[in-house]
């Protein structure tokens, strides 16, 4: 991880730098990544003045997973979708905030944009950390032209870019596209992302456990035997470990990302096939963590080879430090 020097680096700036090592880049996913950063910089604006601009609250519809939409949910919705609309380079949008495919002004773009534009919105009204999570693909060529769902049904491998933004007590904005992970901090006096840090590598053991324990009777056998794990004393291992749970994946994957540790959302008789979605929120935050040195699986395999067939499919996720993960894993394959 270095530190960035003296001199302050935009992202707009270390997005053309990153262009220029490849000489025959169009520019076009850079493009695309400043969409998106600025997109970032309008939801931070809204996000740190909905109070006042009466945009707490719910809006009064349920989403596709029959959750409750709040206003803020709505406008990164369309504020996002009409940043990547803009430059003609994206064809395809789907968001948690729209059943079907999104299809935009350009039918030729090449890339497929995955949004949660707003996560963690049962947060908003507690003035908790929220934020948004993106996830892109290239169109593949097929013989028939026409634009179609299965295009955007790719594994999490075929990410050319993913990345988050994260609505704290400052606003940050980290992504890759394969080549490590990058992570920059919002100055709101001159409205810039400035780059904090570059390659950031994820600890390969950490003594943080963060899962909602309120579900802990319909979780199965071996999970209940791991969490008992974390609680149990041994120096050596630094357990008993500290257990941090915020309810917004973005929030607490970065500080996963940051300190250390295992964040999971398991299959459970509630949700045999987990609650998180894979296309907008596992995928991207497992690309981010793998690249920075983590793992991150539903259980039993890599959460980037699932072979998705719907596009708001969900999947159980075990993500975080390497030694971590692997001894959870250890842990429910048992039973
Ligand atoms: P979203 O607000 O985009 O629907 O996501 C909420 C998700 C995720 O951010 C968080 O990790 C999880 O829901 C929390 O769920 P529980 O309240 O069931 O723990
Ligand atoms: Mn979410
Ligand atoms: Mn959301």
């Amino acid at each position: 991880m270095t530190p960035s020097q003296n001199r302050l680096v935009t992202l707009e700036e270390y997005i053309i730098q990153k262009q220029n090592k490849f000489p025959g880049a169009t520019g076009e996913l850079s493009q695309l990544l400043r969409d998106i950063g600025l997109a970032a910089k309008i939801i931070s604006r809204e996000v740190n003045k909905a109070g006042i601009t009466n945009l707490l609250g719910v809006d009064g519809s349920t989403n596709v997973h029959g959750e409750s939409v709040k206003k803020l949910d709505l406008f990164a919705d369309s504020q996002l979708i009409s940043a990547l609309d803009r430059s003609m380079i994206t064809c395809m949008v789907i968001s948690e905030e729209n059943d079907g495919v999104v299809r935009l002004n350009s039918e030729g773009g090449k890339y497929i944009v995955y949004l949660d534009p707003l996560d963690g919105s049962s947060n908003i009204d507690v003035n908790v950390s929220i934020g948004s999570i993106f996830s892109v693909y290239m169109r593949q060529p097929r013989f028939e032209k026409e634009l179609v769902e299965a295009d955007a049904l790719q594994p999490g491998v075929r990410q050319v870019a993913a990345g988050y933004v994260l609505y704290g007590s400052s606003t940050i904005l980290a992504y890759t596209t394969g080549l490590g992970v990058s992570a920059f901090t919002l100055d709101p006096s001159i409205g810039e992302f400035i780059l904090s840090f570059d390659n950031y590598k994820i600890p390969d053991h950490g003594s943080i456990y963060s899962i909602n324990e309120g579900s802990y009777n319909s979780w199965q056998e071996g999970l209940k035997k791991y969490i008992k794990y974390c609680q149990q004393e041994d120096p050596e291992t630094s357990r008993p470990y500290t257990a941090r749970y915020i309810g917004s994946m973005v929030a607490d994957l970065h500080r996963t990302l940051v300190k250390g540790g295992i964040f999971i959302y398991p299959a459970s008789s509630k949700y045999p096939e987990g609650k998180l979605r894979l296309m907008y929120e596992c995928n991207p935050l497992s690309f981010i963590i793998e690249q920075a040195g983590g793992l991150a699986t539903d259980g039993k395999k890599r959460i980037l080879e699932i072979e998705p067939t719907a596009i708001h499919q969900t999947s159980p996720i075990y993500i975080g430090s390497p030694k971590n993960v692997e001894m959870a894993q250890s842990f429910i394959s048992k039973n």
